[in-house]
């Protein structure tokens, strides 16, 4: 029986709904899958992910059959390491949140305080909404959020920037979703300080640093997108290189990965001009050997982990 804080639904709202449909129809099934192939590891990312997905499949599906009537709260926040994949999956739930129409083009905006606050008195308004102009309809991503919070400056224009932050993530909870990204601790300080951003925020996705095998694999497979290879001497220096790279300073997970493959390719290319002297096929072209990625400074003082800890106290 129908209470009368309850009106019954009006008649043309169909009477049920099937799940399993709507994840094939939505295209969620596919950046699901996408995350699961091109992201290694990150198990607990991926899972809240998957139940981020549910969640609002079971919101939509509600909707439609009138038991729901307010947009979910979608703003995230997404800690850990730098290189943990951070910018990688918010690009991934752009995607999702647009194909499960929570925003109607699905793009994503980074940003960090510079692109929201301003220099001089009046400058910060007009650039915060000119930002928030621009990413509306998809997700804005704001890197290293605490930022924009000075505690020791009470006056400082980065408040002014939060203040229309706050409103607009209220307001426009409809078309524009927020995430904040940083390292955890820092978060948890921002958070404290400015509850009007805690209370906004409803899911808090934690990005775990990558384990050295994880590392290897996430080397193997940034390298086989671009068609190169490591072969087998040259893949036990790569763990090597991982285990000692992990030790040094400015160690950003995936990220150094990254840039170490790039200078791995630099020097395999001045290695080929350097021994050249027929012709070379695509097996020379593509595999990387084991001097090219000996040759890195990360090796030059072996495993010196002290060393490379005074050089991280001294900056
Ligand atoms: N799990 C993973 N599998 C494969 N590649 C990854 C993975 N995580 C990150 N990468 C790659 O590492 C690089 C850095 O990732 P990303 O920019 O997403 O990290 P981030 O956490 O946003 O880092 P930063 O704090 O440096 O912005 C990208 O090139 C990305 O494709
Ligand atoms: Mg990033």
């Amino acid at each position: 029986m129908m209470t009368d804080d309850q009106p019954a639904p009006p008649a043309d709202l169909p009477t049920h709904v099937d799940l399993a449909q709507d994840f094939a129809d939505s295209g969620v099934a596919e950046v699901l899958a996408d995350l699961d192939r091109e992201l290694v590891g990150l198990a607990p990312v991926k899972a809240r992910i998957r139940e981020t997905a549910a969640l609002l499949l079971v919101d939509r599906a509600r909707r439609r059959l009138g038991l729901a009537t307010e947009t979910p709260t979608l703003h995230m926040s997404f800690t850990g390491n730098p290189g943990t994949g951070k910018t990688t999956v918010a690009l991934k739930m752009a995607a999702l949140l647009h194909r499960l129409g929570y925003v109607r083009k699905g793009h994503l905006v980074t940003v960090t305080r510079d692109d929201l606050v301003g220099q001089y008195i009046g400058h910060t308004a007009p650039k915060t909404k000119e930002v928030l102009k621009k990413a509306m309809g998809g997700v804005l991503f704001i890197d290293e959020a605490y930022y924009l919070y000075r505690a020791e400056n009470e006056r400082d224009y980065g408040q002014e920037a939060i203040e229309i932050l706050l409103q607009v993530m209220e307001n426009n909870r409809d078309d524009l979703v927020v995430i904040l990204a940083g390292y955890a601790d820092r978060m948890d300080r921002f958070f404290a300080s400015n509850p009007g951003f805690r209370s906004r925020i409803a899911h808090h996705i934690e990005f775990p640093d990558y384990s050295d095998g994880e590392l290897l694999h996430i080397s193997e497979g940034m390298l086989s997108r671009q068609n190169y290879t490591l072969d087998d001497a040259a893949r036990a220096a790569m763990a090597q290189y991982i285990a000692a790279r992990r030790g040094q300073p400015h160690f950003a997970n995936a990220r150094s990965i990254r840039n170490a493959l790039d200078r791995a390719r630099l020097r395999q290319a001045n290695r080929l001009f350097g021994e050249a002297k027929g012709p070379l096929d695509a097996a020379a072209l593509s595999t990387l050997t084991e001097p090219d990625i000996r040759a890195s400074r990360v090796f030059a003082g072996g495993l010196d982990v002290d060393r490379a800890s005074r050089q991280a106290a001294a900056e």
